[in-house]
């Protein structure tokens, strides 16, 4: 591979981003190609330290703007230390969220808008944008739901992230309407998954649908 390949997933809170990112890094490690598995906020130690911060219930009274500015920290940490060098090494990175996140959750759920989001990625990343977006979009009650019952399970386990699951519903609805809006706007690198029916929606359905997209844009890519 020449350079690189670059794949973020995005999605709401218990989306089963996480999920279906770990399955692919799997079935693409098993075919022998190097693969980078990263998330964001996380992944640097600065970045685990934002993460802790950002999500902890305990912390309270983050202006939204500052919480903006930290997301993009920890993202300027983890392009530099992680990102950066293994695109150019040749890998495939899965990322766990990256800037639409911001847009969707700061300038949606948190109603600051996109284009000081967007401002804000060319400062901080330049012209770096992921090659594919896999964003996943079950209905906002499901998601919630899942989200909810994981962050019990963290709390039995002494991990609180609990933060933003504590949202009203109108912010997630704010947060699922602007990944919509990214992505009609971003046709070409952003790949929405939909299920119709109950049968689409099985993690076997939807991982089969993200693997096609991924082979497709890699043959593109590597053709
Ligand atoms: P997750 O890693 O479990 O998906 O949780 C990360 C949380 O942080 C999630 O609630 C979304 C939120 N977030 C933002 O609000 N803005 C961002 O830019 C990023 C990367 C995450």
């Amino acid at each position: 591979m020449p350079r690189g390949f670059f794949i973020t997933f995005e999605g709401l809170d218990g989306s089963g981003k996480t999920t279906h990112l770990r399955l692919l890094a799997r079935t693409l490690q098993a075919r022998g190609l190097p693969v980078t598995v990263t998330r964001q906020p996380g992944g640097t130690e600065l970045g685990d330290q934002i993460r802790a911060l950002l999500l902890n219930s305990q912390t309270q009274n983050i202006a939204p703007l500052a919480e903006m500015a930290l997301m993009f920290a920890d993202r300027a940490q983890s392009l530099q230390q992680i990102i950066e060098p293994a695109l150019a090494s040749g890998h495939i990175v899965l990322c766990d969220r990256f800037t639409d996140s911001t847009e969707a959750y700061q300038g949606g759920g948190r109603a600051l808008g996109s284009e000081r989001i967007l401002e804000l990625h060319r400062a901080v990343c330049g012209n770096r944008w992921p090659d594919l977006t896999l964003l996943l979009l079950p209905d906002i009650d499901s998601s919630l739901s899942r989200a909810r019952r994981r962050n019990v399970h963290q709390l039995i386990e002494g991990v609180d992230e609990n933060r933003f699951e504590a949202e009203q519903r109108t912010f997630y609805e704010r947060t699922f309407a602007k990944y919509r809006e990214i992505a009609q706007r971003e046709v070409s690198r952003v790949v929405a998954i939909e299920a119709e029916t109950p049968a689409e929606a099985t993690v076997e359905a939807i991982q089969e649908r993200i693997l096609k997209v991924v082979e497709e844009r890699l043959a593109q890519f590597s053709g």
